[in-house]
């Protein structure tokens, strides 16, 4: 049946070369919650509250997942009279900074979202045209973290060019904003991102369309995990190959096997992705928290080299995936990728971990 087997094995090698530019916030991957999965853009600050104290009841904070990020609608339909982004009277009534102290009293990072465009992709103000202002806002109300988008309108100007807008902004605030950025039209914002932001998406989303998906399966993070091959060499040491959140315990139509979640796990630790969550965590089963919570994965993720794994051998029936770690040995998955039980062999030549 679909799964992995994550082991370790001793030896030492595998080169990595990372140009960054951005001053990364963490060395490791992010590891927080998102509320585009769960919620879609239907967020309060009931329900966020709610978010907070779950993440420290349940051990999600004290396991590493410190960032809780609001994504798209947060914002009201316009911009206050000093043109500012503000959080929607009725369903944020006390605002943004009140949102964020009560997270920040938790012990918890607060992150918010906008795009690059004059609307974001669920059709609320976006930052074009007021990076600053926005990226001095976000300073001045407590945000830790910026998902920013590439929807809306932008005349002639390029994805890239008003990302990097926002990144000098961002900078320019003098306060650590962790930053994300998606861009769908190229594919190759590897090539750059290190260079503007902590983290960039590798590929569109999980899910897409989240209302209208009669089933949620492991192919639809798998494909994801298809866009991160041969990018590793570009992630490392504080920036980070995004390819989107995880959908363990996926709210909506989840036809995912058990198995299969815990396959999305592993892989997304062997790659060093940021660790971000796309469930309910108001509501979770022992099972789905000993998926999320599980130190040997997290650590692999988490590991102090911060050099993402690559893939060394796929075929029909099995993938085998590596990851260097600090203490010199390697953290290895072995996916069997069909839907029977399988036997894997794990040959140390494929890994550059046999003896001479
Ligand atoms: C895009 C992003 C998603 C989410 C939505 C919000 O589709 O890729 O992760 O942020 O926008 O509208």
């Amino acid at each position: 049946m679909r799964k992995t087997i994550i082991a370790l094995a001793i030896a030492t090698g595998i080169g990595f070369t990372a140009k960054a530019q951005y001053k990364a916030v963490t060395k490791t991957p992010p590891m927080g919650w998102m509320s585009w999965f769960p919620f879609i853009d239907k967020i309060d600050e009931q329900k966020i509250m709610e978010v907070a104290d779950a993440m420290v009841k349940s051990g999600l904070r004290d396991a590493g997942y410190k960032l809780l990020q609001l994504d798209d609608g947060w914002m009201a339909a316009e911009r206050d009279a000093e043109g500012r982004q503000y959080a929607n009277t009725t369903r944020f009534p006390h605002g943004m900074k009140y949102l964020a102290d009560y997270v920040h009293a938790r012990g918890l990072k607060i992150g918010i979202y906008s795009s690059n465009g004059m609307k974001t992709c669920a059709g609320y103000p976006g930052s074009y045209g007021h990076e600053e202002k926005d990226a001095q806002t976000y300073a001045a109300r407590g945000i830790d973290y910026l998902k920013y988008d590439a929807c809306g309108e932008k005349e002639k100007h390029t994805d890239r060019e008003l990302h990097t807008r926002m990144s000098k902004a961002l900078q320019a605030t003098g306060r650590p904003i962790m930053f994300e950025i998606c861009i769908f039209s190229s594919g190759a914002t590897h090539l750059w991102g290190a260079e503007i932001a902590d983290m960039w998406r590798t590929g569109g989303d999980i899910v897409k369309f989240i209302e209208r998906t009669p089933e949620v399966t492991y192919k639809n993070w798998y494909n994801n995990l298809q866009q991160v091959v041969g990018k590793e060499n570009y992630a490392g040491n504080g920036h980070w190959n995004d390819p989107d959140n995880l959908i363990v315990d996926y709210p909506r139509n989840n036809k995912q096997t058990y198995e299969e979640q815990k396959a999305q796990f592993s892989l997304w630790a062997i790659v060093s992705a940021p660790l971000i969550l796309g469930n309910d965590v108001r509501d979770m089963s022992a099972a789905t928290k000993a998926i999320l919570m599980n130190k040997e994965i997290i650590a692999v993720d988490q590991d102090a080299a911060t050099k993402p794994g690559t893939r060394v051998l796929s075929d029909d029936k099995r993938e085998i995936w590596v990851k260097q770690l600090k203490d010199g040995s390697k953290a290895v998955v072995l996916f069997n990728k069909e839907d029977t039980d399988a036997t894997l062999t794990l040959n140390f030549k494929d890994i550059g971990a046999a003896k001479k």
